[in-house]
């Protein structure tokens, strides 16, 4: 039952009925509300198909190194501008349920390997696109996913055959570099690449373990400060703190420091229920101010006395203690992170302490330097530690002009770290500019003729959802599509060269190992893995049932 309060009601007028209650009030009785809509069969595939590619369409035009970014509105106002594939799909409302599985392989993509989120979402496009052509010839749907998983294990082959092994070692770090490069020519920083690039693989390098091949990402911190430019983006060897020391009289510097991390508030302990206390002479004043001079004292004495020259606190402290700890000469810093405090404590060895009882010397950490850095005009103050005894955590600090900015640049030097780590883990590339999906497509192609049967359209209906990434790369380049595919193609072939690929930023030649274009192998295992797997999922599904009041777009 609903109650007309205005407006259009949207109901269906032939299950509605109007009626009266005892004052006069108009009521509308409907019939059925919660009917579902069903759609099934070939119908439901049609719908899903349209509704994923809706969402892959608006990827397309993002792919490459001359991509475009897109911005983002949520729904409080906050702009946001990116080329991150997960980062748009994760921000634009998706209604649809299967649109959603889409948003979901493009996040799977970006924690497992980083890198790589746009073109896999225009890969399951492609295979969407073709698997639709299929049904449409009357192929049943679950003959097109088998076709095309078997086309994918080929191409997972394939690739794997036309990997190269680099030489990843401390020492080498030139082809890191580029592969670092590569992911990042296709964002907002590619201005400096080579800076970023370089700034990327320092930071893998310091806190990669070679041994265990493992990168401890945790170790790693990347901030961000609005102002200055790009270029002036830096590593520092240490921590930056966005804080300042709690009194500006304190020193701006503090060298061999030995720091206490604090989660206890430098104030007298609170009373826990509602109390009152009663003053009725000033005796009784004096007594409960020397009283909480007292507890004061007493926290700054037992800092002082284990040894401590800073403090962090995790908690913040009033003026009553800031003015003590300035006459005792404790530099202090207030209002520090949980997570601060952690990577403070990996790389300071100190021990978090939670009562002022429990310092001891052995409990504090040991830092070189800790000194406070001034920026811009608006004299924005840092702290940064540097000479850690547990020298690796680094930061990457990151300079621009404003917040949208360095979002993106965060965004996309987190691409290109994970690039780095997973060649660590594993050492092979392949050639990008869609070299090796237009090499995997021949040899598909060509596993396509030696079968007979359904399977046949299938192949090739795969063969041309990889064409589809050196498409969209040479549109988005402003290329002519089918010339730059079919001579990519015919020059393979006759050269047998699978490093050929769209040469997006018009260098003048197509291979791609030339123009240094690197990707990982395990990364565009993975695009063609997870593509396969949600298109065969999405063909799967032949009913769908949803509440009527959704709506199916
Ligand atoms: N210099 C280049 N010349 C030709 N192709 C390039 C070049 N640099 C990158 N590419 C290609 O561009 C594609 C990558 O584009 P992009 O970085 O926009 O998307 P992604 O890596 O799939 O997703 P994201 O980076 O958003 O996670 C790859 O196919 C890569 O081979
Ligand atoms: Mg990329």
């Amino acid at each position: 039952m609903a109650q007309q309060h205005g407006g259009p009601l949207n109901v269906d007028l032939n299950s509605a009925q109007m009626i009266y209650d005892e004052y006069g009030r108009p009521f509308i009785l409907l019939r059925d509300q919660d009917k579902t809509n069903r759609v099934k069969g070939l119908e439901a595939h049609k719908a899903n198909i349209l509704a994923a590619r809706t969402v892959t369409n608006l990827m397309r035009t993002s792919l490459g190194p001359k991509g475009m970014d897109k911005m983002m509105v949520s729904p409080d106002g906050d702009v946001s501008v990116s080329n991150d594939g997960a980062t748009i799909l994760d921000r634009i409302q998706v209604e649809h349920q299967v649109a959603k599985l889409l948003v979901q392989l493009s996040r799977s993509q970006d924690d497992e390997i980083g890198d790589g989120t746009t073109g896999v979402v225009v890969l399951a496009g492609g295979l969407l696109a073709e698997a639709e052509g299929l049904l449409a010839k009357g192929i049943h749907p679950v003959r097109i996913a088998q076709g095309f998983e078997k086309a994918c294990q080929i191409a997972l082959d394939h690739c794997d055959d036309i990997s190269d092994t680099i030489p990843v070692s401390p020492e080498n770090t030139q082809i890191l570099i580029e592969c670092a490069k590569t992911t990042l020519s296709s964002k907002i920083i590619n201005r400096f690449h080579d800076q970023m690039a370089q700034i990327a693989v320092d930071a893998v390098l310091a806190v990669c373990d070679w041994e265990r091949k493992e990168v401890n990402f945790d170790l790693m911190k990347i901030t961000g400060k609005e102002g200055g430019r790009l270029e002036d983006t830096t590593l520092v060897r240490g921590i930056i703190l966005d804080k300042e020391f709690s009194h500006p009289q304190m020193p701006k510097e503090i060298k061999d420091a030995k720091i206490a991390l604090l989660t206890c508030p430098f104030e007298p302990p609170k009373p826990k229920t509602k109390h009152t206390i009663t003053i009725s002479e000033a005796s009784h004043y004096e007594e409960l101010y020397a009283r909480e001079q007292a507890y004061f004292t007493e926290m700054v004495d037992l800092c002082v006395n284990s040894g401590a020259t800073c403090v962090m606190c995790q908690w913040g402290f009033d003026d009553e203690a800031n003015h003590l700890l300035l006459q005792r000469n404790l530099p202090a810093v207030r209002w520090v992170g949980g997570v601060e405090l952690e990577l403070l404590a990996i790389a300071t060895g100190a021990r978090i302490t939670p009562r002022f009882q429990e310092l001891s010397p052995e409990k504090l950490g040991s830092a070189g330097t800790i000194r406070t850095v001034e920026m811009g005009t608006t004299k924005d103050r840092m702290l940064v530690i540097e000479d850690c005894p547990n020298t690796n955590a680094v930061t990457i600090f990151v300079r621009g002009g404003n917040k949208m900015v360095i979002e993106e640049a965060t965004r996309s030097l987190h691409d290109a770290r994970c690039v780095v780590r997973n060649l660590i883990q594993d050492n092979r590339v392949v050639y990008g500019g869609a070299s090796a999906e237009i090499s995997c497509a021949r040899k598909i192609y060509e596993a396509s003729n030696e079968i007979s049967g359904v399977d046949q359209y299938s192949y090739r209906g795969f063969a041309r959802a990889l064409e589809s990434i050196a498409i969209a790369l040479a549109e988005n380049s402003g290329l002519n599509q089918i010339e730059t595919l079919s001579e990519i193609k015919r020059l393979q072939v006759e050269e047998n060269n699978p490093h050929l690929g769209v040469d997006c930023n018009c260098n003048g030649t197509l291979d791609m190992k030339e123009q240094k274009v690197f990707e990982t192998l395990l990364g565009k295992k993975q695009q063609l893995l997870l593509a396969t797997q949600v298109v065969k999922m999405i063909l799967k599904i032949d009913d769908v049932m949803q509440p009527q009041s959704m709506g199916m777009m």
